[in-house]
């Protein structure tokens, strides 16, 4: 001990033999760092694994479950992971901005495969942690390198972790109108005014297809006018787009709004996530991309991508983009594919009207068309944080505290209970 305590005065405190020195005093180093909220979504699960009901349902969570409520694994995806794991592939590092048939083939999946900037190949393109991480290196991109603003436009509500993803990139957020409360629906008016209001060359996030949480999007015509304004105004997009496929079964459909912007010149950036489309959830697979207006600006950007991914994570894992990369190249296996995703779909929407009826049979009062009306995955409600607690409290029904249901998570054997205590918590 003696020792000890004479070679601690010999030698220069650094810094890390202070901290031993203070941690063998029982100094806490973390004594201030302050208790964060949990995750609002993953507080609903918790509450929902505790309650022992059988009639308990969990539509909080944002995965798509099969009709007996499970998670479901697509045929087309189980055929191409076989087909990888046969080839025997190996582990090697992928290079920086990912797997390259599988970006190549994604950016054509996004932007269609007559779209001029494909053609002309000046989009750059990187393989992505999932949509989020698409997102997160967007955002340190245009922090880095757009020249007119720091400050970004997301729609009010948003998908809760924009914020976070936006703020944490270095960027200011802010919003524009999109829900109106009264209608259950698109404020339109509300959002063009913002959009008009916000200074010149300002970046707007849109979100491309299956809005969440609202499940509201604009109309063909909406989005048309809404190019316009953008382009008037000479304002940037960011387009998230999490869900193709998986709004109305139809890739292309829900990919017309970032095509049709492209094809109006506007140079946008896109955010691209094979979640929910591939249900490769596990496996976070998505892809960020910029349209560039030549090739050559193209590999400077791609060069800007890379110096912002290295010390990210250095490069983005192999499995899940061989799996989307081969369904994407194989015409038989991409077919199969179409047709899985409009499954999904269809088995949403077909949820979605059982719903509507199920409570009008109950007896409800109330207007329940939005529910069919809005798209995608979730469904907001229109109900108070009251209800929400009286169906969590007098129902076991789970779901978030705005009012959105994952309608992924509705099957033929609880819809009943659902709509029953829906009604009941109206009442
Ligand atoms: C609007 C939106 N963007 C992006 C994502 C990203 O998801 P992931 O990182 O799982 O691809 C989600 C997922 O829920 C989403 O709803």
């Amino acid at each position: 001990m003696i020792a000890r305590q004479a070679l601690c005065r010999a030698v220069p405190r650094s810094s890390v033999a202070l901290q031993a020195t203070l941690s063998a005093r029982g100094v806490k180093t973390w004594a201030n760092v302050p208790a964060g909220p949990p995750d609002p979504i993953l507080g609903v699960t918790e509450a929902f694994k505790a309650d022992k009901d059988s009639r308990k349902i969990n539509l909080g969570v944002g995965a798509y479950r099969d009709e007996n409520g499970k998670p479901y694994v697509l045929p087309s995806v189980r055929k191409a992971e076989e087909a990888v794991i046969a080839k025997k592939g190996d582990k090697e590092y992928l290079p920086i901005t990912g797997y390259a048939d599988f970006t190549k083939n994604a950016a054509i999946l996004a932007y269609g495969k007559d779209s001029l900037p494909v053609k002309e190949n000046r989009i750059a393109i990187t393989q992505s942690i999932s949509g989020t991480g698409a997102l997160r290196i967007g955002g340190a991109f245009l922090q880095r390198h757009y020249p007119h603003s720091k400050s970004i436009y997301l729609p009010s509500p948003t998908w809760g972790n924009h914020i976070p993803i936006f703020k944490d990139s270095g960027l200011e957020v802010k919003h524009y109108a999109y829900y109106d409360k009264k209608t259950v629906g698109l404020d339109f008016d509300g959002m063009i005014n913002d959009i008009k209001a916000a200074p010149n060359k300002s970046i707007i996030l849109l979100h491309a297809c299956a809005h969440n949480p609202t499940g509201v999007d604009p109309t063909k015509d909406q989005w048309k006018k809404i190019a316009q304004v953008i382009k008037e105004k000479e304002h940037f997009t960011f387009f998230d787009m999490a869900y193709q496929g998986f709004a109305s079964g139809d890739v292309d459909g829900d990919a017309f709004a970032p095509r049709y912007f492209v094809e109006q010149g506007l140079e946008i950036i896109l955010s691209q996530s094979f979640a929910k489309n591939m249900g490769l959830y596990g496996e976070r697979v998505g892809a960020f991309s910029v349209v560039c207006s030549s090739p050559e600006e193209k590999a400077r950007v791609d060069s800007q991508i890379k110096i912002i991914v290295r010390p990210l994570y250095s490069n983005p894992p192999v499995h899940g983009a061989r799996i989307a990369g081969s369904i994407l190249a194989d015409p038989a296996l991409y077919d199969e594919w179409l047709k899985e995703v409009k499954g999904m779909a269809d088995r949403i929407i077909g949820m979605r009207s059982d719903l509507k009826k199920l409570l009008e049979e109950s007896g409800s009062k109330h207007n329940w068309d939005h529910i069919v009306s809005q798209i995608g995955m979730f469904a907001f409600l229109g109900i108070s944080p009251e209800v929400v607690e009286k169906l969590k409290n007098e129902h076991h029904v789970y779901l978030t505290k705005d009012g959105r249901i994952s309608v992924a998570g509705v099957t033929p054997h609880n819809i009943k209970h659902l709509a029953e205590s829906l009604h009941k918590a109206t009442s």
